[in-house]
């Protein structure tokens, strides 16, 4: 299928037509608002964010609480429909592509991490992590085969028969990381995934998704408090009410995303060789 997700997940690689609007840029947002209202009142959590993101890029977003961080990450991931402005998803607007195009997107081509787990308690280690495949159709047998793999890659082989309620804060973010990159995603967000963990483990989680981002190639945006774990990532946008304060201006309609995005250090792809 010749879709948005289809043109670039079938061997993780873009086809020329899907990345038209740019060589390496997967996510670029332009003139991105989103306005809330509630009574009479208005709340505009996003003024008109321009933001442009290179495949294997890891990208941390700061900002004060308010600043529209986790609104920003729902509508990259289209959860959400901006009030105006446009994503763009693989040189594609999300606007512009059709209802089940959609779904395929935000089912295949993102994966979500969030502060809170959101794991079913009663259901196993295993079977929480399969859930995505299995909403997909795919058979029981080869779904939790490929969970039992990725709760490997996060180091929890050993607690795949636990009932997920059972384990402790940090091994049911190391789930929730195996759940969202069962489906193999292009694009892994993540919002404040650190968040509700004590530094040691927040240290922990933060290295298993930088390992995993490097070694799937993903290109990874995550939203943080955490100052420490953002300056590790290639590059961290600051935003304030709404509006990136850093970062925006020098990416926006230049030519090398990888030279720009870091200010001259080494982008993920680079260290990759
Ligand atoms: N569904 C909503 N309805 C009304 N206002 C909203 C809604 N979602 C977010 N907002 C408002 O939009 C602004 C940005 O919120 P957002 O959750 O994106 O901030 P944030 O940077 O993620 O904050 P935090 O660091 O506390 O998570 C806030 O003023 C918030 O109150
Ligand atoms: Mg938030």
């Amino acid at each position: 299928m010749q879709d948005i997700t289809g043109a670039v997940v079938a061997d993780g690689q873009a086809t020329p037509a899907a990345l038209e609007s740019g060589i390496g840029e997967l996510l670029k947002t332009v003139g991105l608002r989103r306005v809330f209202s509630s009574g009479n009142s208005q709340v505009t959590a996003l003024a008109g964010v321009n933001l442009c993101v290179t495949r294997g890029e890891m990208v941390a977003i700061v900002g004060p609480s308010g600043s529209g961080k986790s609104t920003l990450l729902h509508l990259l991931g289209a959860l959400d429909t901006p009030t105006s402005g446009t994503v763009y998803f693989a040189g594609k607007s999300l606007e512009a592509i059709s209802d089940a195009e959609l779904t395929e997107f935000r089912n295949r081509a993102v994966g979500f991490v969030w502060q809170r787990h959101h794991l079913l308690p009663d259901f196993t280690a295993v079977e929480n992590v399969a859930m995505p495949l299995l909403a997909r159709g795919i058979a029981s047998r080869e779904a939790l085969g490929a969970a039992h793999g990725w709760l490997e890659e996060v180091g929890l082989a050993d607690r795949a028969q636990h009932r997920a309620g059972e384990l402790s804060g940090g091994e049911q973010q190391r789930v929730a990381i195996a759940r969202a990159l069962v489906t193999r995603p292009l694009l892994l967000l993540a919002d404040e995934p650190t968040g509700d963990l004590d530094e040691g483990n927040a240290g922990t989680i933060f290295e298993l998704i930088e390992r995993l981002h490097r070694s799937h190639r993903l290109t990874s945006i995550l939203a943080t408090h955490n100052l420490q774990l953002a300056r590790r990532c290639n590059r961290t946008l600051v935003l304030e009410r709404g509006l990136l304060v850093t970062g925006e201006e020098s990416l926006v309609g230049r030519e090398s995303a990888s030279t720009r995005a870091t200010g001259g250090r080494a982008t993920a792809q680079e260290e990759r060789g």
